[in-house]
């Protein structure tokens, strides 16, 4: 209920919501060793009981309901891409330094970088233009669907242009390795104990290998793409979405322990209009 997410304690932190980060530029604890602290709760005023309906909160939103190329979408009875292709090579298969928090509904990573300098963060490159991620965060169930058909979690790699503006995200769907096939997700793995969406603490200087989680979806080999938006209010739109075909497969015990440290957070499925999907 909206109410029950006013009411949450905390009245102030630094980290914004799906999908970017307001605290992502630069840290205090850059380049020390781990520490855990409690970053505090941000008031927001939507919630996913009612995510058909963000445009009605606050004028800002208004793209949420009149917007043309709204995220996320039902992916049905289309051929893989041939177009923008992504070009992973500037994702080092290598730990890199940030944060893992939750963002309040799943857990998120923020990768560290120097103050105004985002150009050494892991880079993807598509059309001629180069793109830098700047964090990863998880929805419970999936936001896309695929021919009417809902994973159980999304992971959202966020990367943002040299001009710092939200440019392209990658929506990897992850799903349960199917019975008698004991995978498990290394790119999971490495995270540890998750954070739970009530857990106001994060911790800094986590190194995760983001490529690892490219790389067990076939290094998106096989994707659509698409023009869409935020999931997230205000819905900004513009954005250029990669869905690998393959979802990212973790074990029966790591599918439990994400589902428990997330809650239900996918917004409702937008028309498909001026997507373009696939042009
Ligand atoms: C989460 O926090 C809210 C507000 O403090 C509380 O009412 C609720 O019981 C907590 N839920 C869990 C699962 O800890
Ligand atoms: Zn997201």
């Amino acid at each position: 209920m909206l109410t029950s997410i006013l009411f949450l304690s905390a009245i102030f932190s630094t980290a914004r919501s799906c999908p970017k980060h307001d605290n992502y530029q630069s840290h205090p604890h850059l380049g020390r060793r781990q520490v855990r602290i409690d970053v505090g709760r941000e008031l927001k005023d939507w919630d996913y009981d009612h995510s058909a309906d963000w445009a009605t909160i606050r004028p800002e939103y208004a793209l949420c309901q009149s917007g043309t190329h709204q995220s996320p979408i039902n992916i049905a009875g289309q051929e893989l891409a041939v177009t923008h292709t992504p070009d992973f090579e500037g994702y080092k298969n290598e730990p890199v330094p940030g944060n893992f928090a939750n963002w309040q509904f799943a857990p998120s990573f923020t990768l560290h970088h120097p103050e105004g300098e985002i150009t050494g963060l892991p880079n993807l490159k598509f059309d001629g233009q180069e793109v830098f991620l700047i964090g990863w965060h998880i929805h419970a169930p999936s936001e896309h669907l695929v021919d009417g058909r809902r994973s159980r979690a999304e992971i959202h790699m966020v990367h943002v242009n040299e001009e710092d503006e939200e440019a392209v995200v990658v929506g990897i769907r992850v799903n349960v390795a199917p019975p008698g096939t004991p995978t498990e997700s290394a790119f999971i793995k490495q995270l540890g104990p998750l954070i739970h969406f009530n857990d106001t603490s994060q911790i800094e200087g986590l190194h995760v290998n983001v490529r690892q989680a490219i790389d067990e979806v076939g290094g998106l080999a096989e994707y659509w793409t698409y023009k869409g938006s935020l999931t997230t209010p205000p819905c900004t739109e513009g954005l250029r979405w990669f869905i690998p075909r393959q979802e990212l497969l973790v074990s029966e015990g790591q599918m439990v322990e994400i589902l428990a440290a997330s809650r239900f957070s996918h917004r409702v499925p937008q028309e498909v209009w001026l997507h373009d999907i696939n042009l």
